[in-house]
């Protein structure tokens, strides 16, 4: 298992008790509580910008220790905005490579990746049990087929089946403007039961690098799906008021 202790990528490093709480034995810090210890998700990846949403949600998952299994399935356009945005090359991609771009061990089995015109692998039917699916990012495509029923691939198809299942389905859609069409689309699939979480991640823990940045919205991703993290940027209410926070050291 994965220890997880934050972004610490220890195997063997983690000991869980009868309750599903985990223990860090490199810190004894107990780090996560009574949660299900095999959760299986789906993580689709599509051609909005932020390939690095993607990245950071699947470092996260690895690291949450309670993740068994991802099903990992990329658009052809997300391997194209993950070439222009972080230079890596996920085309015809491999276990070993998608394993190294999330920071995982070579040989892991943890993350599973689908062909994208695969309609008949596991995430494709709702008799297969899983917690839930998310779309990082989402597209305006695919938010839009996924909108109207009419599914194409394997992603549309995953999709429709985690809301027909009622299961999680968060959505992290980008684009900047919205258009009226891309705005009724989000409503409609929040009346589905979708959970739509734009990506538009938080200033006030203050971020700086855009690892912290990203992460604040990652980390409510997996709040929505249920998977636990370091809540390194959970907000912990004012022990001032506004006024003290906003004073220079002229005051
Ligand atoms: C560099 C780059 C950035 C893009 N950014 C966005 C975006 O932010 N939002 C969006 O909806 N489409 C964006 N697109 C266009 C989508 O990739 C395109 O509509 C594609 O057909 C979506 O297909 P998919 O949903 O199957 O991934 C971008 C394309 C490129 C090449």
């Amino acid at each position: 298992m994965v220890c997880p202790c934050f972004l610490r990528e220890h195997d063997d490093s983690s000991q869980s008790d009868t309750m599903g709480n985990l223990t860090c034995t490199e810190t004894s810090r107990q780090v996560r509580f009574n949660h299900d210890l095999n959760m299986e998700f789906t993580v689709a990846v599509t051609g909005a910008s932020g390939s690095i949403y993607a990245q950071r949600t699947l470092v996260h998952m690895a690291a949450s220790g309670v993740v068994e299994r991802i099903n990992l399935i990329l658009s052809e356009a997300a391997t194209t905005v993950a070439r222009v945005e972080l230079g890596i090359d996920l085309t015809a991609a491999e276990p070993h490579k998608i394993n190294h771009w999330v920071g995982l061990p070579a040989d892991s089995r943890l993350i599973h990746l689908h062909r994208l015109d695969n309609v008949a692998a596991r995430p494709s039917s709702g008799s297969h049990p899983q917690e839930g699916m998310v779309i990082v990012p989402c597209s305006m495509g695919t938010l839009g087929a996924i909108a109207s029923g009419a599914g194409t691939n394997l992603i549309h198809r995953a999709a429709d089946v985690t809301l027909k299942e009622n299961r999680r389905l968060v959505l992290v859609p980008r684009e900047t403007p919205y258009n009226a069409i891309h705005l009724e689309n989000m409503l409609r699939l929040s009346r589905a039961g979708a959970h739509i979480i734009p990506a538009s991640p938080g200033f006030y823990h203050r971020p700086q690098t855009i690892e912290a940045l990203v992460d604040h919205l990652v980390f409510r991703v997996l709040d929505h799906l249920g998977v636990p993290h370091s809540q390194a940027t959970q907000w912990r209410g004012l022990k001032q008021q506004p006024s003290e926070l906003i004073r220079t050291r002229e005051d």
